[in-house]
């Protein structure tokens, strides 16, 4: 079970599509490429209940017994993230409205108020009914939970339901009245009912009204999930029960605080880029979903006593799996690039070198009609006489080579805040510049970090960073005096900090701190900030020491600090760009601008070595991402060939994937990977 060490690999599968005689096929060909895990359900509520309260479990009861006589388990999912017809003609109330106030209608997903009590019930009644017939079936092996939960609605239902919500926040009418500003532009609220969802209006919208409403909405979706969950719970408390996570900002969700609620953090990972960006973005999805998972598994220790967990973390805590992600096609500016031979197995082998407890798609076979068709399977149309399912039938087989390594430690010596709230703030259009996206600053430090070959874990603001050499912050807009107390204290520890433009500079409401930027972190930086000066797209502003600087730039004034890299052209030429301070017994770096990729490398690589934290593999050669795991049984170094040449890394151990010694280095081949068992555990 999820105690031992073993990577998943399948992906959804969707039997409900296909007559049944191809489901014998599918699971021949599952059991050929080893696979071990599918997920069904997903989408069948239809199938499961064609009219209220009439259920067809037959075709389910034969799935899930063919996957049991087969050795292959089920993440069985509740199919609520897709409402049948007769649901939404019997509760037109329960259909979601756009801040616009457009209903909109059956005929895609997601078509429900996740306020609205209609759609609750029938969703709880559908989980309570799955629940209590397959909770002890021999295929479980987990919960799957509607399906990446993230629509939004401006219904009477979710504006009464904000209305509590906010009551419950914000104690009086005062309070929220102070926390969103509503002096500005005669908003004051004399009564909770004057209060509704940020809908449509005439200009810019409250950036404390939008921004609670995110608030809200992650804890009306939270309570939706944990309703179904409680309820799968109490049918086996011994099966895991989690929701995969649809990975983008504009998503109203707190991925981190959900954490604490799910069993296993589960992500859907399809990187947007197609070039080296791809990997990049693969790196810092995989070190979110394990930072969300720790932090997850933190907050759940804090809050009582600890239970036993239905699926143990590694040594931090962190327990996740890369739920979905493409075999092949992957959606890019309006078309779909097909994958290299390779990148499929290399990509999710990037995942579970971060800690993924295996390897999972969207989806087993391509479906001929519905709005997907196109999109990529591990069997596609043209069926398993195919490249990619020989690669899936190849990777199968690697995945149970590298089993060892699951569950094992993934090192990293540098930490990177991420916060939601400050991700859903920075998007308010009232912003000095357009172009400032929390996520986006967060992705940057870690590209730079990842070409400096550091191992990063992501933390939230507030968790312990005891061990890191190196905390990095980047445009953490929002933080209360708790957290500029959390990143003092530190730094007056002896941490070694560094901080990017736009943090501190508001509180937890998102009403500016007055007194000079970045209001919460203007002691420990050293620094006091008078000017903002945001550039406009394409300027680029000359740094001294070489490189240039991007998005913004700033007037930074010297209250303790010394400049390390300077402005050095136009209206800031000679003020400091970069500065440094000894604070307590440590450091804090701010850099006011965004420097070029390669500028911030250096800028990340010379903080983190200062700091005394150590790149993974230095000898590592550029474009072969190198990653540790460390367990009780000894250490592992992954080695991801992201180049068209074939590179030879120092190493010495075991090569898992084809079981070669390795004496002195391991090639990796071109767009390939190299697992080695280490002989020695480096230190
Ligand atoms: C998401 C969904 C799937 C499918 C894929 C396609 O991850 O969960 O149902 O729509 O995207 O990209």
């Amino acid at each position: 079970m999820w105690d031992e060490p073993r990577l998943r690999f399948g992906g959804d599968w969707n039997p409900e599509q296909w007559p049944e005689q191809v489901w014998a096929e599918d699971v021949t060909l599952m059991r050929r490429a080893r696979v071990n895990l599918v997920t069904v359900g997903v989408f069948a509520w239809s199938r499961l209940e064609p009219a209220p309260g009439r259920y067809d479990f037959g075709w389910l009861d034969r799935v899930l017994d063919l996957l049991a006589d087969n050795g292959i388990r089920a993440a069985l999912a509740t199919p609520t993230a897709s409402p049948p017809p007769w649901f939404s003609l019997a509760h037109p109330e329960a259909l979601p409205v756009t801040d616009a106030g457009v209903r909109l209608h059956h005929g895609s997903r997601d078509t429900y108020c996740a306020a609205a009590p209609a759609y609750r019930a029938a969703a709880s009644r559908i989980a309570g009914v799955l629940a209590d017939r397959y909770a002890h079936h021999p295929a479980l092996e987990l919960w799957h939970v509607h399906n990446e939960y993230g629509t939004v609605c401006h219904c009477e239902h979710a504006a009464t339901a904000f209305r509590a919500w906010l009551t419950a926040r914000h104690g009086s009418l005062d309070a929220l009245n102070a926390a969103w500003t509503t002096s500005f532009w005669s908003q004051h609220y004399s009564d909770w009912e004057q209060i509704s969802t940020p809908r449509a209006t005439q200009y810019l919208a409250n950036p404390g009204q939008l921004l609670d409403f995110r608030r809200f909405w992650s804890d009306t979706l939270l309570a939706a999930y944990t309703e179904q969950r409680d309820l799968l719970r109490a049918a086996n408390p011994a099966v895991p029960v989690t929701t995969n996570y649809v990975l983008a900002d504009w998503v109203p969700v707190d991925h981190a605080r959900w954490a604490a609620e799910v069993d296993l953090v589960a992500i859907d990972h399809y990187p947007s880029a197609v070039d080296g960006g791809a990997e990049e973005q693969t790196a810092l999805a995989a070190d979110l979903a394990r930072g969300w998972a720790r932090h997850g598994a933190r907050a759940r220790a804090a809050a009582g006593p600890p239970a036993t967990a239905r699926v143990p973390g590694d040594a931090a805590g962190s327990a996740w799996l890369l739920m979905e992600s493409a075999p092949n096609l992957i959606y890019t500016a309006g078309r779909m690039h097909a994958k290299e031979p390779g990148r499929m197995a290399r990509h999710s082998l990037a995942h579970v070198a971060r800690g993924s407890r295996g390897a999972m798609y969207f989806q087993w076979r391509a479906p001929v009609g519905g709005a997907e068709r196109f999109h990529s399977a591990l069997v596609p149309h043209a069926g398993p006489d195919s490249r990619v399912f020989r690669e899936t039938v190849e990777l199968g087989g690697i995945l149970d080579r590298i089993a060892e390594t699951d569950g094992a430690a993934v090192e990293a010596s540098v930490a990177i805040g991420w916060d939601a709230a400050s991700g859903w703030a920075l998007r308010h259009p009232g912003l000095p510049s357009q172009r400032i996206d929390h996520h986006g600053e967060v992705a940057a430090a870690h590209r730079a970090l990842w070409r400096a070959g550091f191992g990063c874990d992501v933390v939230l603001p507030g968790d312990s960073v005891d061990g890191y050499a190196l905390l990095v912050l980047p445009a953490l807009y929002l933080a209360s005096d708790a957290v500029a107390a959390w990143a003092r204290g530190y730094v007056e520890g002896g941490g070694h900090l560094l901080v990017t433009w736009l943090s501190g500079v508001a509180d937890e409401h998102a009403r500016v701190r007055t007194g000079g930027y970045p209001g919460a972190f203007r002691d420990v930086l050293g620094v006091r900030v008078e000017e903002f000066h945001p550039l406009a797209d394409g300027d680029e502003v000359p740094l001294g020491g070489g490189g240039t600087g991007r998005i913004w730039a700033e007037d930074v004034g010297l209250t303790g600090a010394e400049a390390v890299r300077a402005y050095a052209g136009g209206v800031l030429a000679g003020r400091p760009a970069v500065t440094r301070h000894r604070h307590g017994a440590g450091t804090a770096w701010y850099v006011s601008t965004r420097p070029d990729d390669e500028t911030y490398r250096r800028l990340l690589m010379e903080a983190a070595l200062a700091a005394g934290a150590a790149p993974t593999c230095p000898a590592a050669p550029a474009g072969v991402e190198a990653v540790r795991r460390r367990g009780a049984a000894g250490s592992w170094l992954f080695l991801l060939n992201h180049t068209d040449r074939a590179h030879r890394v120092p190493a010495t151990g075991v090569e898992l994937l084809t079981g070669a010694a390795v004496d002195t280095a391991v090639e990796v081949p071109a767009g390939g990977v190299a697992v080695v068992r280490e002989a020695a555990p480096a230190r």
